[in-house]
């Protein structure tokens, strides 16, 4: 499975630690950075990220900031991206399971790395439900 992952500042630090992870377990893994904690702009690295998995390149995108949720808001603009900001593994599954979410957002500041680490080994683990859940991300969709 390929994911694509990028962060800001506050998510560099948990993003590093993630990349290891997601290799050690098996995944083809595109980082787009940053390659340091300086300070930069969440969309600048949402959307490379989102334009990843809208193209097709990757299956999945993971991006991390402060709390998640202004790379949700960057990450959703690029048609054909449904991401969501994600603090339980129970959500992780609910955003597969019913919004076949493609995009999943972290928290880097709020959130320790040990539980980011279960949100997405259950987010990539979680197919998505299909049945009445799917004209609703059809329709979802056809607001891009
Ligand atoms: C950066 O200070 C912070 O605003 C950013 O990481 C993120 O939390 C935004 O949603």
């Amino acid at each position: 499975m390929r994911i694509s992952i990028g962060s800001d500042h506050a998510g560099f630090e948990q993003k590093q630690a993630l990349v290891d992870y997601l290799v050690g377990k098996g995944y083809d893994v595109i980082d787009r950075g940053p390659d340091s904690d300086d300070r930069v702009d969440y969309p600048d690295f949402a959307v490379p990220v989102a334009q990843d998995v809208a193209d097709g390149a990757v299956d999945y995108g993971v991006l991390v900031c402060g709390t998640g949720i202004g790379m949700a808001m960057a990450a959703d603009k690029v048609p054909g991206i449904r991401a969501a900001n994600i603090i339980t593994p129970e959500f992780a599954a609910l955003c597969r399971e019913h919004n076949d979410a493609n995009v999943i957002t972290l928290s880097g500041r709020f959130v320790a790395l040990e539980d980011n680490e279960r949100i997405l080994d259950t987010f990539l683990s979680t197919d998505f439900g299909g049945g009445r859940h799917a004209g609703r991300v059809e329709k979802i969709m056809s607001l891009d």
